[in-house]
């Protein structure tokens, strides 16, 4: 039975071959980010309201001037078309049908345009990485554009490949050796080296990243990739005004930790940032979400819109960051386990069970509405003079004790 984050993750192990379940389970060096993550979250406590007297609950919020029926956006994930066979049509079909966003990948296996056909009416964004070929990058833009696709997220947190040594001992290298731990690990995985690698071997190859232009398109795993489309390792804030001068929709910074980050990319004009530690995946000593957002929302919460990410597992963890000031937050690994689950329903699936936990959590909490989170996190002084700077305060004081 999938009844929570937990058994649909475990799922996950059982079905992907261990290379692919690490690459989307795992952290950086020694994996402290994540186990701090989850300490963080896990030492915020709720203090609930008791015979309040909702019927029922609001769980939609506001996000660029759309209403989302809950709070959640299927973050940018690389290689998501790895873990089905055209999986990110199906990620985008089952965040259409849930009218949620759902943020493509420069990384994706399939392309933006095949992703917008297979899902016409579904609220798109785009994610980019900035190439070192700005022209390449410009016209990946305008196909972006194309597709009608309004909201940019540009990533500032990966400068440079994190260091992650499980996929040299996996095997997930560039190019892809063969070996037999490979071998062994396809063979122990025969539902997904049928239905996902042989699918896309019986249409013409080893998969590829669709993004990128046909010329120059790595097939993923075989050859290393142009030096013009690795990610630019010297992005500053520069290309961000740069940026925002060429892409005239939305445009947010994916990656900002800090205050003095956030009020930058306010300056530059824009629209949100995504307080995000990409997943506790890149920089393993680095400040968990949960510390970083209530600062961040103190100062430039009333200005930007204020996204927040990174190991979320259960609906009370989204209503904690809410709680701490993001407006909606954005899943990267939930969507993929259950996608490997079962496909576009199985996604779907997934991101409704934390819908649920989040309606439960609130009904739990005494509480009407998302927009009515104020003081429900645990404190320390009691006060309840200004709302927004409580639940920061609060939510420090308790971090202060982790
Ligand atoms: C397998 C995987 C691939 C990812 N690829 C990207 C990417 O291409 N671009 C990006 O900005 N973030 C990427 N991320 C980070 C996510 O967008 C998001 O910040 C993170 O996954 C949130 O944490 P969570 O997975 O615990 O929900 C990736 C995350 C995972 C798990």
């Amino acid at each position: 039975m999938l009844l929570n984050f937990h058994d649909y993750r475990a799922q996950a192990r059982k079905r992907l071959p261990r290379f692919l379940f690490d690459y989307i389970d795992r952290g950086a060096e020694d994996e402290t980010a994540p186990r701090q993550h989850r300490a963080d979250l896990d030492a915020l406590r709720f203090r609930p309201d008791m015979l309040t007297g909702h019927a029922t609950r609001d769980l939609s919020v506001v996000v660029f001037n759309k209403q989302l029926p809950f709070p959640l956006i299927v973050a940018p994930t690389a290689l998501a078309g790895l873990v089905l066979h055209n999986g990110e049509i199906a990620l985008a079909r089952g965040a259409e049908t849930l009218s949620l966003p759902y943020c493509v990948s420069t990384q994706a296996i399939t392309s933006i345009e095949a992703i917008r056909a297979g899902a016409p009416e579904a609220d798109l964004w785009f994610q980019l990485y900035v190439w070192k070929n700005r022209e390449q990058m410009r016209s990946l833009l305008q196909r972006v554009a194309g597709c009608g696709i309004d909201t940019l997220v540009v990533t500032a947190d990966t400068p440079v490949l994190p260091n992650r040594e499980y996929n040299l001992r996996n095997g997930l290298t560039t190019p892809l050796q063969p070996s037999f731990r490979v071998a062994l690990d396809l063979a122990l995985h025969p539902r997904w080296s049928l239905q996902v690698l042989t699918t896309y071997l019986r249409q013409g190859g080893l998969p590829q990243l669709g993004n990128y232009p046909p010329a120059f398109r790595t097939r993923v795993g075989r050859a290393a990739m142009a030096a013009d489309f690795t990610i630019d390792h010297c992005l500053s804030w520069r290309d961000i005004a740069e940026l925002r001068r060429a892409w005239s929709g939305r445009l947010l910074v994916k990656g900002i930790l800090t205050v003095n980050n956030a009020e930058q990319a306010f300056r530059e004009g824009a629209d949100g940032i995504v307080v995000s530690t990409h997943g506790a995946r890149n920089l393993d000593s680095v400040v968990s979400t949960a510390r970083a957002l209530p600062p961040i929302a103190d100062a430039v919460g009333d200005k930007l819109t204020l996204l927040a990410d990174s190991c979320i597992q259960r609906g009370s963890d989204v209503i904690k960051y809410l709680a701490l000031g993001a407006r909606a937050v954005m899943l990267g690994r939930a969507p993929l386990w259950g996608l490997t689950a079962g496909g576009q329903k199985g996604a779907e699936a997934m991101l409704t069970l934390l819908g649920r936990e989040i309606d439960l959590t609130l009904a739990l909490l005494g509480r009407e509405a998302l927009s009515d989170l104020e003081g429900c996190i645990d404190k320390e002084d009691g006060g309840d003079a200004n709302p927004r700077s409580n639940c920061s305060l609060a939510a420090r004081s308790a971090l202060e004790q982790v």
